[in-house]
């Protein structure tokens, strides 16, 4: 597998509660490079357009509400088949059913305030990574 780019947020109870340096060692230990990140307010309409294919779920507002109710920290990260790779970091969406040594596990503190988002296929985190990255703030 070639090296790959993948699509983070460290969503708004992380900011909250101070934890962008603990979740970034995790990351790093796994074997990701962060080659883009910044901290953001993301705007309604924003998160509205991320989270588009669960419009239709019953928790969209709710989704929608929380990502805006304080910063996030969005990043690209690389590395050996990135996108499996931090998927596997990051945990079950639930952080009941998520593995020991999880990101999720680890800080996540319901279904809907779990604490990373990493996208789930190499279209979608091209997709991601373009809505708020642009080529020159990707330093690899
Ligand atoms: S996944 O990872 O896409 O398969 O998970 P999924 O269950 O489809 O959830 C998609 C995103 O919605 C969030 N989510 C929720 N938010 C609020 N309330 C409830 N009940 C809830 N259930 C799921 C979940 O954290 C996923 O967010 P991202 O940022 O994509 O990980």
């Amino acid at each position: 597998m070639a090296v790959q780019r993948t699509f983070s947020i460290l969503k708004p109870d992380a900011t909250r509660r101070n934890l962008t340096g603990a979740v970034n060692a995790v990351i790093e230990k796994a074997g990701l490079r962060i080659v883009a990140q910044k901290r953001i307010q993301m705007s309604k309409a924003q998160a509205e357009t991320f989270y588009a294919v669960h419009s239709a779920r019953p928790f969209f507002g709710e989704l929608v509400e929380f990502m805006i109710s304080a910063p996030v920290v969005v990043q690209v990260l690389e590395g050996e088949n990135a996108i499996a790779t931090y998927r596997d970091v990051m945990g079950a969406t639930n952080p009941a059913n998520a593995a020991e040594g999880t990101i999720r596990k680890l800080f996540a503190q319901s279904v809907g305030e779990n604490t990373v988002h990493g996208s789930d296929a190499p279209e979608t985190a091209a997709i991601e990574i373009a809505q708020f990255f642009a080529g020159n703030e990707i330093v690899g």
